[in-house]
């Protein structure tokens, strides 16, 4: 990118991805982070509401023409930048996969029938989610392998020990336990908290938020944007539904309250490492990565979570 677009590019006074989180279609989703005030009180569509939002909210990763993004990750991007974004979306690209083949106990586990059929809903999005992603490497060319299972194996190389953490022992071990016992609806509320909760509503959406803003400020990869924001209603969707699910909980039984607590305590630290690239010491809050500085991203993270929290009737 020419050096005078990027500086005009990055002096952008906007806030971040400020356009999204005003858009109708996200609010609709009654996600808290989303909705003015601080989330207590804040009205949750039930399990059949959000079903329905989902018919009507669906779309397709053939739609997406990733010409003109091939060209600006090729001749308009440096290739040390290449490797930082290259980075970012890693995790996403693993997590989704990962998170796809976590739903089934999970949903099987869930006492209502319209807990399980939205469930469905999410597993056929995030394959979606995770079809979209193979689409945007394969298509723009950003990684050698010509396969989806190595494309994955490839773009693993690039995550940080905490994601294995999160991912494959603390969530995996709550799957594994209700796969086992999916009467147990303390481990399903734990679940349900590292997956909706933290997951998707700290970490996939607060990524989310600043790549797009970044994208969008920079003029690139403009495919990308499109099915990426859609990607990020969807999320929101979700958590939406994380954070019904875990007030139904609480209401029904204190017990659910301190497993939401004892669970978040646990995986806080965890949750934190993966936010920040391997390179980036963690002391080094305020380096700045694509015009942000880290604890902005942070402060982002855990505001959206408060608001969460505050909805399911916790703080
Ligand atoms: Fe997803
Ligand atoms: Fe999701």
């Amino acid at each position: 990118m020419p050096e005078g677009d990027l500086q005009e590019a990055t002096r952008s006074t906007a806030a971040p991805g400020a356009g999204l989180t005003e858009r109708e279609d996200f609010r609709a989703t009654s996600d808290p982070a989303l909705q003015g005030g601080e989330g207590r009180g804040v009205e949750l569509l039930s399990c059949r509401q959000l079903y329905q939002l989902w018919e009507r909210q669906q779309w397709a990763t053939q739609d997406l023409d990733f010409a003109q993004d091939r060209v600006d990750w090729h001749e308009r991007i440096e290739p040390d930048e290449r490797y930082a974004r290259m980075y970012g979306l890693s995790s996403f690209f693993v997590g989704e996969q990962r998170v796809a083949a976590e739903l089934g106990p999970m949903m099987w586990a869930c006492p209502a029938e319209e807990e399980r059929v939205f469930l469905c809903t999410q597993i056929a999005d995030e394959a979606r989610h995770v079809a979209f992603f193979d689409r945007f490497y394969s298509e723009v060319g950003v990684l050698e392998a010509d396969h989806l299972e190595g494309r994955l194996q490839e773009t693993s190389e690039h995550l940080k020990e905490e994601f294995g953490a999160l991912f494959d022992e603390m969530l995996h071990r709550r799957v594994v336990r209700l796969a086992q016992e999916p009467q147990d609806t303390e481990a399903l509320v734990e679940a349900v908290t590292i997956y909706h909760m933290v997951i998707e509503g700290m970490l996939a959406l607060t990524g989310q938020h600043f790549i797009i803003d970044y994208n969008e400020r920079m003029g690139t990869l403009p495919a990308f944007v499109q099915g990426f924001t859609n990607v990020a209603r969807d999320e929101h969707r979700h958590v939406a539904f994380g954070a019904r699910f875990l007030r139904d909980m609480v209401a029904a039984d204190e017990r659910h309250r301190t497993a939401i607590q004892r669970t978040l305590a646990e995986v806080a630290p965890v949750a934190d490492g993966v936010l920040r690239p391997n390179w980036v010491d963690p002391s080094e809050d305020d380096l700045e990565l694509f015009g942000v500085r880290i604890s902005e991203t942070r402060a982002f993270a855990a505001n959206a979570l408060q608001r969460r929290l505050r909805a399911i009737g916790l703080g």
